[in-house]
């Protein structure tokens, strides 16, 4: 598979589903209110999860720092897939370190993976996917991982059709 370079920005009128105008591109420092949008409205689509729903009023000013200092690390990537100069998705991916006894040394960490409800079922997703994989590859990642909340029937449904399996679950017990 030809993947794109994911620093560039790249043109995905190849698939027919999408807008003429959609493309996908690595987010810089002048895209932070942008990435903190759409990051803190998937947190918000996520009110009814054990985890996610506990999110801090502060959330706002945290994220501005922490995602502020993501942007400008050189060990990950987040791509933004905009749509006529609209942010409409984000995906951010980690090269990240697997465990010290284990093959491989280092996989893919997808997370914050979002597109905006009104251009959803148009393959954005699937656009923000091939950049991320081709990022992978070009960094000798051979393997991507993420974690989705077991209650999103779309995601399991997205990340199996995008070839994900489940090899763990992540249980939760609250201490009194
Ligand atoms: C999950 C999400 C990112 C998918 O984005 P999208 O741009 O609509 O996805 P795509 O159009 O690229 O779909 C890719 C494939 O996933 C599957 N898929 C997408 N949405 C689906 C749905 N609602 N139900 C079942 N399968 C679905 C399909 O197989 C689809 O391929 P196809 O259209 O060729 O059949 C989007 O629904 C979203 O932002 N949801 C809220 C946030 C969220 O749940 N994020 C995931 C966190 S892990």
């Amino acid at each position: 598979m030809d993947l794109p370079a994911s620093d560039q920005q790249e043109s995905l009128e190849a698939d027919d589903r999408l807008d003429a105008g959609l493309t996908v591109r690595a987010a810089t420092m002048a895209d932070l209110a942008v990435v903190i949008e759409l990051r803190l409205a998937l947190l918000r689509e996520h009110s009814e999860n054990p985890i996610y729903r506990r999110l801090r009023p502060d959330a706002p000013a945290r994220a501005s720092r922490l995602f502020a200092a993501q942007l400008r690390c050189e060990r990950e990537v987040t791509f933004l897939a905009e749509s006529d100069g609209s942010a409409v998705g984000i995906l951010r991916c980690v090269a990240s370190a697997g465990l010290p006894l284990l093959f491989p040394a280092r996989h893919g960490y997808i997370s914050s993976v979002y597109v905006v409800p009104s251009a959803r079922r148009h393959g954005v997703l699937r656009a923000l996917f091939t950049a991320a994989i081709g990022w992978c590859r070009e960094r000798g990642l051979r393997e991507a991982r993420l974690h989705n909340t077991v209650e999103n029937e779309t995601a399991n449904a997205v990340w199996d059709a995008l070839g994900f399996h489940v090899v763990e679950h992540l249980r939760v017990c609250h201490l009194s």
